[in-house]
Parts: structure tokens; C-alpha cells; sequence
């Protein structure tokens, strides 16, 4: 039987049996309680309490905005909806790049006041002490590399990272260094599949790709995308699951003709 049936809890060690066992992990994001619950019980492996809330959940047009209290916010309601999947939690921009103690503050304050079971943090060697750190109190930390939303306005644009000699061979790199220091699984992001598909070979830790192609150990999509809630944002790696905007938008027209028509409350619906 697959690792994945056979949990009862998603930890950081089931996620690297099932990579050992070449067992795909599904990933998706969540920044609430009612939507964590749906997604648990349908069994997903592991949410990312992605800092994605900032352009999903509050409408900024980057996640730097984000803060830790509401990163916390989130992270603790998701993890009250919760019983099986690992919960990941994103370090919000500020918290941890350029000072290694306050990273390792932020991380404590993501571990007891949300009861999330591992952070996510951007970067390579550049934040590699702050890993070490966060690492050393027992917290298990994600990397993330190829496209960063954090350092958009480092990139300029949302284009392919890693496409150059270059950038790929700091990529591959900044893979080993995280995985030396004792990060369970690397995102990768937004880079070509067949350069996923090397990291993910040379990596006996996990590496789950969004818009990385099939060659890694498992995706993750931000729920709001693959459900058709969000609209505006169609990247080729997307697939939308269902269409969730104009399920939405009828059933709102339903009800607001209902209540002119005053077909709503009926009989059975009133004490
Ligand atoms: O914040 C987020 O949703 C993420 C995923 C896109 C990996 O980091």
C-alpha cells in the first residue's frame, strides 16, 4: 500500500519516504480554516500557509506586504482545520534575510501560536545562516528557490528564472547547500523542467515544483488558482480544476432574484 494511504499524519519524514519510494506528494495552499478542512479531508499531503495570502486573501499586488502577525493569523486558523496534512509556514519578507536572530524569532513565534509544523523561506547561500539557526532549535525549515516573489523587485518581472548557465548553476548549488544544512524539501519555482528534474535527482530530499515541469517529487498550486477563484492570473504551468468564480457568480445572481422576487425565505425556510 502507498505511503500516502497509509498515514494517518503527514510528517516531514512521510514526505521523504515518499520520495524514496518515488510516491508523488500533492501540495496545495490554504489561508483559512473552512477551506484547510475541505482540503485535509480530501487527503492533500502537505498545505502551505503560503505568503500568497497577500495577493490572494488581502489583494496587494506583491507578497511583500504580508506581516508576520498575519502570516500567524492564517497559519493558526488553517491549522485548527487540520488533522492529517503537514502544515507549512511562510516566513513573510523582512523576517529573516540580513539577521539570523531574528529569523529564528520569527520562526519560534510561527511554532507557538500557530501549532504549524515547518516554516518556508526564500533564497539560497544568502539566508543560509538563517537556516542554520532556525534549523538549530528544532524547527524544520523548506527552501525555495528559482522564482522568489519576495525579490520581484530584485527580478523585475515574473518571467522563467534559471533559463542561463549562470543563474541554473547557483540554482543547483543553493539546492545542495540547503539540503547539507537540513532542510526537509525545496520548493522550486517558475524554471525549466528538465533543470527541476536534475535537482530533484541529486537531492535525496524532496523538491516539489510549481510551474517546474513532472520531473520533480511532487507539486504544489496556491488553491484560490486551480479552483478558479482568482480570475486575472492564467501562467501555462496553471491548471484550472474547476471554475469556481462563476459557480459563484451564479449562485449570487440566484439568490439576489430569489429575495427581489421574495421566493427567499419561503415557508420552510422561517420559525
Ligand atoms: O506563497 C506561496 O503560495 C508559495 C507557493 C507559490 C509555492 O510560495
Amino acid at each position: 500500500m502507498s505511503v500516502h494511504r497509509q498515514v494517518r499524519k503527514v510528517t516531514t519524514h512521510v514526505l521523504n519516504e515518499m520520495k524514496l519510494r518515488g510516491e508523488k506528494i500533492a501540495m496545495l495552499t490554504a489561508y483559512d480554516y473552512s477551506l484547510a478542512r475541505i482540503l485535509d479531508k480530501a487527503k492533500i499531503d502537505a498545505l502551505l500557509v503560503g505568503d500568497s495570502a497577500s495577493n490572494v486573501m488581502a489583494g496587494h499586488e506583491t507578497t511583500l506586504p504580508i506581516t508576520l502577525n498575519e502570516m500567524i493569523y492564517h497559519a493558526s486558523s488553517v491549522v485548527r482545520g487540520v488533522s492529517r496534512a503537514l502544515v507549512i509556514v511562510d516566513l513573510p519578507f523582512g523576517t529573516y534575510q540580513g539577521n539570523s536572530r531574528e529569523a529564528l524569532s520569527s520562526a519560534i513565534r510561527i511554532m507557538k501560536e500557530t501549532g504549524a509544523h515547518a516554516v518556508k523561506l526564500e533564497g539560497g547561500s544568502e539566508v543560509i545562516e538563517s537556516v542554520d539557526r532556525i534549523l538549530s532549535a528544532g524547527i524544520p525549515v523548506m527552501g525555495h528557490l528559482g522564482l522568489m516573489p519576495q525579490s520581484i523587485h530584485k527580478f523585475g518581472t515574473y518571467v522563467v528564472r534559471a533559463t542561463g548557465n549562470e543563474e541554473a548553476e547557483k540554482l543547483v548549488r543553493d539546492a545542495h547547500l540547503l539540503e547539507e544544512s537540513g532542510c526537509f524539501g525545496i520548493v522550486v519555482e517558475k524554471i525549466p523542467a528538465m533543470l527541476a528534474g536534475q535537482v530533484s535527482s541529486e537531492l535525496n530530499i524532496p523538491v516539489i515544483g510549481i510551474g517546474a515541469g513532472p520531473h520533480v517529487d511532487g507539486q504544489i498550486l496556491v488553491t484560490h488558482d486551480m479552483l478558479g477563484l482568482t480570475q486575472e492570473f492564467s501562467p501555462r504551468f496553471l491548471r484550472r480544476y474547476l471554475n469556481l468564480n462563476d459557480e459563484i457568480q451564479g449562485a449570487v445572481h440566484s439568490y439576489i432574484e430569489d429575495v427581489r422576487l421574495k421566493d427567499f425565505p419561503n415557508k420552510n425556510e422561517q420559525y
